[in-house]
């Protein structure tokens, strides 16, 4: 089995990933509503925080939401995720054994690279759709334009330190259809419940998404 585009429908959903890092998992269903209700489907939960699970299957059951699961760096981890609704799962880097713990569990998986040594491995095991984090720190889309030639096969979900402001230079690459960020997820809004703010973050995003690729 492999996992090569098994996530497409995650890079196609929508140009932005939201990455949600929660606290209260009381709080998971109107976070997901209120980012579906803006045009992002997929959520990913990360799992920095204790409520990451609960939320995860909070998030599972809000209609039209695309439950993933972030952070994950144990295969245990990729199996309670599973086992909590996660459609999709992210991580910061791969090893061998998240790829087979992917593999055995059939979970559409977007590991994480930054360099071309990372990347290649990741090609030998047949991915197409590859995490490069942390995107601003190892680069940005001035590095990541030299995978374009090189690397034609590869997609990129860049993530860590992208937001509205400089989400264009990553869109506007040509191996890259999505980003990935907690910009439109603040801990402010999420701790006082403002839903409105999350909806209108999600489509400003959006907005400035097809303004680049139309
Ligand atoms: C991630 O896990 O993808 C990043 O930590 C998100 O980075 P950001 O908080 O800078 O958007």
């Amino acid at each position: 089995m492999t996992n090569a585009t098994a996530t497409d429908f995650v890079i196609d959903a929508a140009p932005v990933i939201p990455v949600v890092v929660i606290e209260d998992a009381s709080k998971a269903a109107d976070l997901a509503k209120a980012l579906v209700d803006g045009g992002l489907p997929c959520i990913e939960i990360t799992l920095r925080t204790p409520a990451a699970m609960a939320a995860l299957e909070a998030v599972a059951g809000v209609e039209g939401a695309i439950p993933g699961v972030g952070t994950v760096v144990t295969p245990a981890q990729l199996q309670a995720a599973k086992d909590a609704g996660a459609q999709f799962a992210v991580s910061p880097g791969h090893t061998a054994q998240l790829l087979d713990a992917a593999d055995v569990l059939g979970m559409p998986y977007l590991p994480g690279a930054a360099t071309p040594a990372e990347m290649q491995s990741l090609m030998e095991r047949g991915y197409k759709n590859l995490k490069f984090f942390p995107a601003e720190a190892s680069g940005g889309a001035a590095y990541l334009k030299n995978f374009a030639s090189v690397f034609k096969s590869i997609r990129f979900c860049p993530t860590g330190g992208v937001s509205l402001k400089n989400m264009d230079q990553y869109l506007s690459l040509p191996n890259v259809d999505v980003v990935g960020g907690s910009w439109v997820a603040p801990k402010s809004a999420v701790e006082t419940g403002n839903w409105g703010e999350l909806t209108t973050l999600a489509k400003d995003a959006i907005k400035a998404a097809h303004a680049i690729n139309g």
